[in-house]
């Protein structure tokens, strides 16, 4: 009987999000340079400590149509400034394709935003499910101040990472705290 697909087990731990299986790519504060929107925090905070902001998982899914890429992506905690730690965020290359996140620990937002303008921050607590739309850049952001903040993911194989257009331009809106809150605010950086 010949078989129709090799199966993979691939372990992530529910408490770190790690896996023992697989390297993880890691982004330290000195990889987000230009990604916060108070630069002169930035450089201080990097001048004595450049942490582990983020790390996630390539499971090395073949980049076809016919293919789900997944991996988990794990936010420590932490501020740059007042804005929360948080990923590069992207549009995929192949732009109309979509996504899920499902939150396994922490609390924190999915930021999206569409070529257009339309922006969408939603909330990410353990057990919820998020659909991101075709179209739609996306970032995550931990806004606790203790725990990390840790996704499930997954995306058709071929829809590929655009961190260009973020990388120059940012997101039209960020998270930062205000007294003592998460607040979404307008980024005082972003141009058109
Ligand atoms: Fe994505």
């Amino acid at each position: 009987m010949s078989m129709l697909f090799n199966s993979v087990i691939t372990d992530f731990d529910l408490h770190s999000g790690l896996s023992q299986a697989k390297a993880s790519i890691r982004r330290r504060l000195s990889d987000m340079r230009g990604m916060f929107a108070d630069q002169t925090a930035f450089e201080e905070e990097l001048r004595t400590d450049d942490r582990l902001v983020y790390e996630y998982y390539d499971m090395g899914v073949p980049h076809t149509e016919k293919d789900v890429a997944y991996g988990t992506s794990i936010v420590y905690p932490g501020k740059v400034g007042a804005e929360y730690h948080m990923t590069k965020g992207h549009f995929h290359t192949v732009l109309d394709t979509t996504e899920v996140y499902f939150c396994l620990r922490g609390h924190g937002y999915l930021m999206m935003e569409n070529p257009e303008g339309d922006v969408e921050a939603r909330e990410l607590k353990p057990g919820l499910a998020l659909y991101v739309p075709k179209r739609y850049a996306h970032r995550s952001i931990n806004v606790s101040a203790t725990e990390p903040l840790i996704t499930f993911f997954a995306f058709p194989g071929h829809a590929g990472h655009d961190h260009g257009t973020i990388e120059t331009k940012g997101f039209r809106k960020v998270i930062a705290e205000k007294h003592g809150a998460a607040e979404i605010v307008d980024n005082p950086r972003w141009s058109t």
